[in-house]
């Protein structure tokens, strides 16, 4: 009952591992450092932190597979490009009101209140076929991390999901919902990956960016992120995920309470 797929695929993975080795005359030391690194990665991955994916993105393995993919399943070439979903995902995001706010805590007493202010942002868009129909009842889904820096479940201070929520496309297919322009930050850098961008010389910053799933009945799901163009990484992403299409730029916004700026963009989704 062998496995056709492994079959096909495992000859070249062993004769590109080889080539490597005898390229940079690899020693046994260096294996057995290289496979105790890769041990100390397995150890310390669970469902709140996952090293052994956090390395792959560091070489833009994650990246790579996620566009060989992507490729592969589109249907046309209009489709919104994908990114990788990266880590800090978490199903079951509340779904809210269109034109609500993924804000859960705004109160003054939050550190990072006046930046959270300033950073204010109106998201809105359409969710279409890639002949440009649009499309109601689309779910959007989408998160991002606190002006801190942190994802809600790697920091105790932001309430349960925090700048997270599910909005679905009303019948014109636009979706609306208030966020913050995102910051950029530092990949959890405290385990084997980071020790290993330190050795490199290597900073584990990404762009600010903002996560998107885009799913719909008929469609094939989109998971993607875009990112500001006013960002100092926008173009030294530690994990490589940007792409040119997904750069996008806020404008102010006047005459509202809720948001200092404002975002319009349309996500579009290919035939499964
Ligand atoms: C990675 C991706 C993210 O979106 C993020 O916020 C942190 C890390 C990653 O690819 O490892
Ligand atoms: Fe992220």
């Amino acid at each position: 009952n062998a496995n056709q797929r492994l079959v096909q695929v495992m000859p070249s993975l062993v004769r590109h591992l080889h080539a490597f080795a005898r390229e940079v005359n690899l020693t046994v030391a260096e294996w057995t450092a290289a496979v105790e690194f890769i041990n100390e990665c397995g150890k310390m991955s669970d469902d709140r932190r996952n090293e052994t994916q956090l390395l792959c993105d560091i070489v833009g393995l994650e990246s790579l597979v996620d566009g060989i993919t992507s490729k592969m399943l589109a249907t046309s070439n209009s489709e919104t490009p994908s990114a990788i979903l990266g880590p800090f995902y978490r199903q079951d995001a509340p779904l809210l009101p269109n034109g609500s706010s993924i804000i859960r805590n705004l109160s003054p007493s939050v550190p990072w209140h006046e930046q959270a202010v300033a950073d204010s942002a109106f998201l809105t868009g359409r969710v279409l076929s890639s002949c440009g129909a649009p499309i109601k009842k689309a779910i959007v889904d989408v998160w991002h991390a606190a002006p801190n820096g942190l994802y809600e479940q790697q920091d105790e201070s932001q309430p349960d999901m925090n700048f997270r929520g599910r909005f679905e496309t009303d019948a014109d297919g636009r979706y609306a919902l208030y966020a913050l322009r995102p910051v950029p930050y530092p990949i959890p850098d405290d385990g084997p990956a980071g020790r290993l961008l330190g050795l490199l010389d290597r900073h584990p910053y990404r762009p600010g960016h903002i996560h998107f799933i885009v799913s719909a009945t008929g469609f094939r799901p989109l998971t993607t992120q875009l990112y500001d163009d006013r960002d100092e990484y926008i173009a030294k992403d530690a994990v490589f995920a940007v792409k040119d299409e997904l750069v996008i730029r806020f404008a102010p916004r006047e005459g509202d309470p809720n948001a200092r700026w404002s975002l319009e963009y349309d996500f579009v989704l290919g035939r499964v």
